[in-house]
């Protein structure tokens, strides 16, 4: 019988402000209540800022080992050089509560959103910026130290520099080459520092840079097109971290079917998701590749998922399934420490608002109950038997 390796991170992830509710201090915060590309605002997401521990109980219950989520430097520096005792013991206990409920923590630092006020001078285009994050990791690593075991640095670095400073759809809403190319060099800084500063408190944390990769498939003479964008996108990132890195994350949820001009459009007769892209979870079967061949670093897979159209979540299972074999297959020659499912809970999707749902646990907005899902179930026994129960 097929078993995952042992000690494989089966794990579920979310992110603070996506969860949390009432992040009034960041940047998204403000950006939902003024920008015209946002359908509605987070308000109090799914109030995992005061259910944290019902979460984690949770997860803990259907079988996972993992949690990966992040912690707000906004609610941790609200103002700038301003820091909130309060905060920082409350994420404290967010980890010390995943380890006593037998999980990995899985900590990332930075995901998607600032301090508004870090937004305000610029974001990471500023040195100044990400001098402040550099002081908020340090923060991290003195009063968390000892109890980190894997962290993230920034999510998706690939994502905000071109939403957030190309194409003006997340803050800080930059719309030039010129600011993506400044703010990928100092993700790439910043990532390389944070590995460094985290090191000097527990040279045990393993720390990684996740990265949001797709399956370039280009359509007939995009093939120059589809590598240019592979190289800004991903090859930048993955050569410039390796050197500061003990796993490289990847967050596939589709492939790009690169046309020579325009956007990816999904191959006819294939299904999409509530997102628009096509359901292929084989696209991991290129990128892990890619980025274990790069980096050589193990990977883990930070994030994996899918948000089906109307919920079906038979369709999840299926995705989750065909997955699964791909992490099968590329166990033979690449080494895969975790499979990290998005999302735990049915959040709050950026611009989109609350419409795709990606979560195994589906969350009742007028009392935040929680109700999991038949893939909750599915994926948390998969994970309890180490792989063994569908494989
Ligand atoms: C991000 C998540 C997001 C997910 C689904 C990833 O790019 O890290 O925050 O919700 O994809 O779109």
């Amino acid at each position: 019988m097929f078993e995952f390796p042992k000690g494989f991170l089966w794990g579920t992830a979310t992110a603070a402000h996506q969860v949390e509710g009432n992040n009034i201090s960041s940047d998204w915060w403000d950006w939902e209540h003024r920008s015209s590309h946002t359908t509605e605002p987070s308000m109090d997401a799914c109030n995992h800022l005061y259910l944290y521990e019902k979460d984690i109980k949770l997860m803990a219950e259907l079988g996972f080992n993992t949690y990966r989520f992040s912690i707000e430097w906004a609610r941790i520096e609200p103002e700038e050089n301003c820091y909130s005792k309060v905060f920082l013991n409350h994420y404290k206990r967010v980890i010390e509560r995943v380890i006593e409920s037998g999980l990995v923590p899985c900590v990332t630092l930075h995901h998607f959103t600032s301090p508004l006020w870090a937004s305000k001078k610029g974001g990471f285009v500023s040195k100044e910026v990400c001098e402040r994050f550099l002081k908020y990791v340090d923060l991290i690593g003195q009063n968390y130290g000892e109890i980190l075991s894997y962290v993230c640095s920034i999510n998706e670095p690939n994502i905000v520099a071109f939403m957030g400073y190309r194409m003006g759809l997340f803050p800080p809403g930059g719309q030039s080459a010129e600011l993506r190319r400044a703010a990928t060099d100092s993700f790439i800084h910043c990532h390389n520092k944070t590995y460094e500063i985290i090191k000097s408190y527990n040279d045990k944390a393993l720390i990684g840079l996740t990265l949001s990769m797709t399956d370039y498939q280009p359509l007939q003479g995009a093939e120059d097109r589809a590598k240019k964008i592979a190289t800004i996108m991903e090859d930048i990132y993955l050569e410039s971290i390796a050197q500061n890195s003990d796993f490289i994350g990847v967050q596939t949820y589709s492939r790009d079917r690169t046309p020579v001009s325009g956007v990816s459009v999904p191959e006819a007769g294939r299904a999409i998701t509530e997102m628009g892209y096509e359901i292929y979870p084989e696209a991991l079967l290129a990128t892990v590749k890619k980025a274990a061949s790069i980096t050589n670093l193990p990977v883990i897979i930070t994030e994996n998922g899918i948000a089906p159209l109307k919920d079906d979540d038979a369709v999840r299972i299926d995705f989750i399934k065909r997955a699964l074999l791909c992490l099968k297959q590329l166990l033979e020659t690449v080494d895969i420490r975790g499979y990290i499912y998005w999302s735990f809970l049915d959040n709050f999707e950026w611009n989109l608002g609350y419409r795709p749902k990606f979560g195994l646990v589906s969350v009742d907005n007028r009392d935040f109950s929680r109700t999991v899902k038949q893939s909750g179930y599915f994926l948390g026994n998969i994970a309890r038997t180490n792989g063994s129960e569908i494989i």
